[in-house]
């Protein structure tokens, strides 16, 4: 049976948790709904505290063998998970972009996204190599281990419903280690899918468990659990706090990847078409709605009048629409209050001596609810909402500077520290600016950063740890350090 099919009877949404290897259902029903029309398309279940308890005790009960698997079967189940996942790739992109909104060819695109972090994550089991070390002690050998850190607990954001859990579980399952992963209430069906298909590849049961339900009985459980040994994060800062405060009880291990304040400098010496079509990939994609979104377009005010011209012909000419329309650029936001939401950081600004240059208003009686039109202002001041907040929605704030030195005080100046962009045809400043950017990522003439084989996370209030590439699968080891003695 496809994905598509269990959609068209709705068999996958009637079983609302994957625990053990076995679909439960939970109390109550909350509604999943389509944020672009509103219509409610499951609804799902709370499996509740004592779900995510039996959960855990199921995760670490796979643990035991999980960890003993070799390697190169780890690898191979991956692999077989990676490639249903492919196999199903068109019916997972719907799912999203019917649970979320977000415009199709992006659902795909995250689809392929989310799968890449398996086939990295199962290339990479294979190679969780430990050291020998010279020691001081006569007759002696040391070396170290990876040893995976047990049972890890995630709770992940509704913007990437897919590719934030496979960035999260690929590496952990590939380490050793076995997952209960709470979804966000927004988008479980990609989680349930994913859960489907997980069982499917043959990954055996206990080792990647679902659970879903209220958030406030659920964290506390995996945070709180004695058998979790590491907390996984995707959200806002805010909640991030929280899950590591209650965490530290237990000094549980945690990774974080929260909120951002993108800064997007562009300088002088830049490609202005291509910084305005970077402006608008990292600020309009998932209609603004990703961690790492351009939340303030920096520019040296030389070239600013250049940079406005570019921005306002490309930005007035986004459609916004439902996912499902091919001719769609942006798509709406998750629920009427993100619009709420917007609209007014967009007014704050406005009273702040803003100009709005396009859009600034919600598309209520256009679209719905859930639509914020495309928006450009500039000006306004340095202290407004919209430039000091993490904005998550379609709306770029553009600020003029005079100089590098200016450029860099204001792109630091924010707790947040998760990514950043330079664009810059000059390889010293290149140097010079990403060195002085207090940013756990820099695009330089790029305005996508993630990648399966790199680092993603941030510095300052933006996060702790890192997904993706060998960095991402460390996260879930414990370095493990063996002195031999007697060794004559
Ligand atoms: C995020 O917004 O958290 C993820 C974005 C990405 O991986 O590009």
């Amino acid at each position: 049976m496809t994905i598509a099919d269990r959609l068209n009877d709705k068999t996958l949404f009637q079983t609302q948790s994957f625990i053990n290897g076995a679909w439960v259902k939970g109390e109550g029903a909350v509604a999943v709904t389509n944020p672009s029309n509103d219509e409610v398309i499951a609804e799902i279940g709370d499996v509740g505290a004592a779900g995510a308890r039996a959960a855990v005790d199921a995760a670490a009960a796979a643990f035991e063998t999980w960890k003993k698997v070799s390697p190169f079967e780890r690898a191979k189940l991956l692999m077989k998970w990676h490639a249903l996942i492919l196999e199903n790739a068109d019916d997972l992109g719907q799912l999203i972009t019917l649970e979320m909104g977000k415009v199709l060819r992006e659902a795909k695109g995250e689809v392929l996204y989310g799968a890449s972090f398996i086939e990295w994550s199962a290339e990479e089991a294979k190679r969780i190599y430990g050291e020998t070390i010279a020691t001081p002690f006569p007759g002696t050998r040391g070396w170290t281990t990876h040893a995976p850190i047990g049972v890890v607990g995630c709770i992940t954001p509704w913007n990437f419903p897919n590719a934030m859990i496979t960035r999260k579980c690929a590496p952990a399952l590939a380490a050793g280690c076995t997952m209960v992963i709470k979804p966000a209430p927004e988008t479980p069906l990609s989680a349930l899918a994913l859960a489907e298909l997980a069982k499917r590849a043959g990954i055996p049961d206990g080792v990647f468990n679902v659970v879903c339900g209220d958030a406030q009985e659920i964290g506390p459980v995996l945070t709180g659990s004695d058998a979790v040994k590491m907390v996984g994060f995707t959200g806002s800062t805010a909640v991030g706090k929280l899950l590591m405060r209650q965490a530290a009880d237990g000094v549980k291990r945690v990774a974080l990847e929260l909120g951002g304040n993108a800064p997007f400098i562009v300088m002088d010496d830049a490609d202005i078409e291509a910084a305005a079509d970077g402006v608008v990939a990292s600020k309009f994609r998932v209609s603004g709605q990703t961690c790492v979104s351009a939340n303030r377009i920096i520019v040296q005010a030389s070239v600013a009048d250049k940079l406005v011209e570019a921005l306002e012909k490309r930005v007035s000419a986004l459609k916004a629409g439902d996912g499902f329309d091919g001719s769609t650029d942006v798509g709406p936001l998750i629920h009427h209050t993100a619009v709420e939401r917007v609209d007014a950081l967009v007014r704050n600004a406005r009273d702040s001596g803003a100009r709005i240059i396009t859009g600034g208003k919600p598309m209520v009686d256009e679209l719905g609810g859930s639509f914020y039109a495309p928006t450009l202002i500039e000006g306004g001041s340095a202290d407004m909402d919209v430039a000091c907040f993490e904005i998550f929605g379609p709306v770029a704030s553009i600020y003029r500077v005079e100089d590098e030195a200016e450029a860099i005080a204001m792109a630091n100046d924010t707790p947040y520290g998760l990514a950043a962009y330079l664009y810059t045809r000059d390889v010293s400043r290149v140097h010079r600016m990403t060195e002085a950017l207090d940013y756990g990522m820099v695009g330089v003439n790029a305005p996508m950063v993630g990648a399966a084989s790199t680092p993603f996370g941030g510095v300052k209030e933006s996060g702790i740890g890192r997904e993706g590439g060998k960095w991402g699968v460390e996260e879930f080891t414990e370095l493990k350090y063996v002195l031999l003695g007697g060794v004559d």
